[in-house]
């Protein structure tokens, strides 16, 4: 069993992090990697992006949004009980390589994969500027693990509630104006705002790394569950990315094919609230 160590409630109860014992894990694990995770025996298996890694204390954090049944079981989990499995580290790590300046933008529970990137994209000596963002105030996550990560934090909110007013694309066009040098894009966030920051980042021509979340079961190349399509070509998101040339993602297939089974998630969640009453 792995314990959850370390629990806290953010986003006004829909997003959740938890520390959690995995010692093997945990001196592995490098920034962009993910586990997957099954809260008991006959749980989902869920893959989720390591936020942090503790290897002295033998531990991985990571931060979910509750958006279904499985990670509504997670949240409902308290410090001292445990996941019957952790996996990983799974997938490709993240090149942290000296390129000069970059720009990491990040949306909704997106940042939390971004924070450990911008990090390390840090200590790799590049000049960071960061920009995040979120639907409205209460659901901005992470502002102050972004601004230690960074050399430069723009915040935004949709509705205005908190930062510039408006979606991240606006801030991230008068950043790139403003810094031709700029020499990478890292973007992480719901698939829809990853799509739009590509196609702006492809206008300043700026190379863009994007994270791909599809549907995945195995998490180790075999079933084909996670199969997206980048420069035309079939590729497995679980172990030749997750990370891929944003300029060359087919985001409306990711969308179609995330959205295959919506009908029986909202079923199974529904269930499981019911059970809950
Ligand atoms: C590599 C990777 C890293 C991820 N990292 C994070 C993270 O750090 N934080 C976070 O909040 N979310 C992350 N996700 C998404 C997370 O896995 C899904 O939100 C979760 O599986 C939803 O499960 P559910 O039962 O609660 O919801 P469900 O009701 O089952 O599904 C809700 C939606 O989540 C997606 N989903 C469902 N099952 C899976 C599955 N087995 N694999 C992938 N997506 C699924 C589908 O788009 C679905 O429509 C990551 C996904 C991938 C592939
Ligand atoms: S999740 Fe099965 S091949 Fe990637």
């Amino acid at each position: 069993m792995h314990r959850i160590v370390d629990k806290e409630v953010m986003a006004q109860g829909t997003v959740v992090m938890n520390e959690i014992e995995a010692p093997l894990i945990a001196q592995k694990a490098k920034p962009g990697q993910f586990v997957i995770i099954r809260a008991n025996e006959t749980g989902e298996r869920i893959p989720l992006t390591m936020a942090d890694a503790n290897p002295e204390k033998g531990t991985v954090t990571i931060i979910y949004q509750v958006v279904g049944k499985s990670t509504a079981m997670f949240a409902d989990m308290e410090v001292g009980q445990g996941y019957a499995d952790v996996v990983g580290p799974l997938g490709q790590p993240t090149h942290l390589d000296n390129v000069g300046k970059v720009v990491c933008v990040g949306g909704g529970t997106g940042v939390a994969v971004l924070h450990p990137i911008t990090r390390g994209l840090k200590d790799a000596g590049n000049h960071v500027i960061a920009i995040i963002g979120a639907r409205t105030k209460d659901l901005l996550i992470l502002e102050d693990k972004m601004k230690a990560a960074s050399h430069e934090l723009f915040v935004c909110t949709d509705d205005g509630t908190y930062g510039r007013p408006g979606f991240v694309t606006e801030q991230l066009k008068d950043t790139l104006t403003e810094n031709p040098d700029v020499k990478l894009a890292v973007v992480i966030g719901p698939v829809p705002m990853m799509k739009f920051t590509c196609k702006l980042t492809e206008e300043f021509k700026v190379p863009t790394m994007v994270s791909l979340n599809p549907i995945m079961v195995d998490g180790t190349g075999m079933c084909g569950c996670c199969r997206v399509t980048v420069d035309g070509v079939t590729r497995f998101a679980c172990v030749d990315g997750p990370e891929f040339d944003g300029h060359k993602c087919d985001f409306d297939e990711l969308m179609q094919r995330q959205a295959a089974y919506l009908e029986w998630e909202k079923q199974s969640w529904d269930r499981y609230k019911q059970a809950k009453k």
